[in-house]
């Protein structure tokens, strides 16, 4: 693991704790409503099998379980134990039936065409090796599977852009701080979200990788964040 792979594992170990509850106030209980439509778009049915990378406290792997029942699987990786630690639980509290398991979304442990669906959900722009990880989450996919990436992006639309740029420039580092205790992160949850690709130029570097058919993508809330429907070939 290089120097900034670790420095970005450490932030999240450091956050872990306190990683559901600062979501939920900072995104106002939103990113439950676009993981939720990420599961819609992802065709994804009962008895299907899902592998979910970086995913932390487990909340898309929840959300892909709900929908593919007992008869199905789904399996929730990431590189940071303290955040995994956190998954578990809650998946036991609403009774399903989830692995989740150790593993760097760069190099994933599991043969080819495993998955009817892969997803990543605001952990692609934390992957030192992203190309790597558009790779190998294809890699891993079967041909005409899907992998579904939910990401930040930036709005365009001039007055709203202005008053989510203050909330997000001014109060979401402030208010991320006072509840981890750690401002670090969340500024750097800031600075990474704005300079993230996003629409077609992230669409057109997941294409340019050779493994998929086609690539399309859907704005979220003016464009705050966008899911990344990625047919594999
Ligand atoms: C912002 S959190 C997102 C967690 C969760 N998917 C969600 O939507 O709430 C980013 C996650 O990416 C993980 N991560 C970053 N780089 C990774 C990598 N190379 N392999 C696996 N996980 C990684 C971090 O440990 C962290 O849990």
């Amino acid at each position: 693991m290089d120097k900034r792979e670790q420095t970005i594992k450490n932030m999240f170990s450091e956050i872990a704790e306190s990683y559901d509850q600062a979501n939920s106030v900072l995104s106002l209980g939103i990113h439950h409503v676009w993981k939720k439509k990420l599961v819609k778009m992802s065709g994804i049915a009962m008895g299907g099998k899902v592998l979910d990378c970086a995913t932390g406290t487990g909340d898309l792997a929840i959300e892909f379980k709900k929908v593919v029942g007992d008869s199905g699987e789904v399996i929730g990786t990431d590189f940071c134990q303290e955040m995994l630690d956190v998954a578990p639980a809650k998946a036991k509290a609403k009774n399903l039936d989830i692995q989740f398991r150790l593993a760097d979304a760069s190099a994933l442990p599991f043969d080819e065409n495993q998955f009817d669906v892969t997803s990543i959900s605001f952990g692609i722009r934390n992957v030192e090796q992203r190309e790597m990880a558009i790779k190998d989450m294809a890699r891993v996919t079967k041909s005409g599977g899907r992998v579904m990436i939910l990401e930040f992006g930036q709005i365009r639309t001039p007055v709203i852009r202005d008053f989510y740029n203050f909330y997000s420039h001014k109060v979401l580092p402030w208010l991320g701080g006072v509840i981890s205790g750690k401002p670090k992160a969340y500024q750097y949850l800031n600075d990474s979200s704005q300079v993230f690709p996003c629409g077609q130029d992230f669409a057109d570097e997941i294409m340019s990788t050779g493994m998929y058919e086609k690539v399309s993508f859907t704005p979220l809330s003016f464009g705050i964040a966008y899911i990344y429907t990625c047919i594999v070939k």
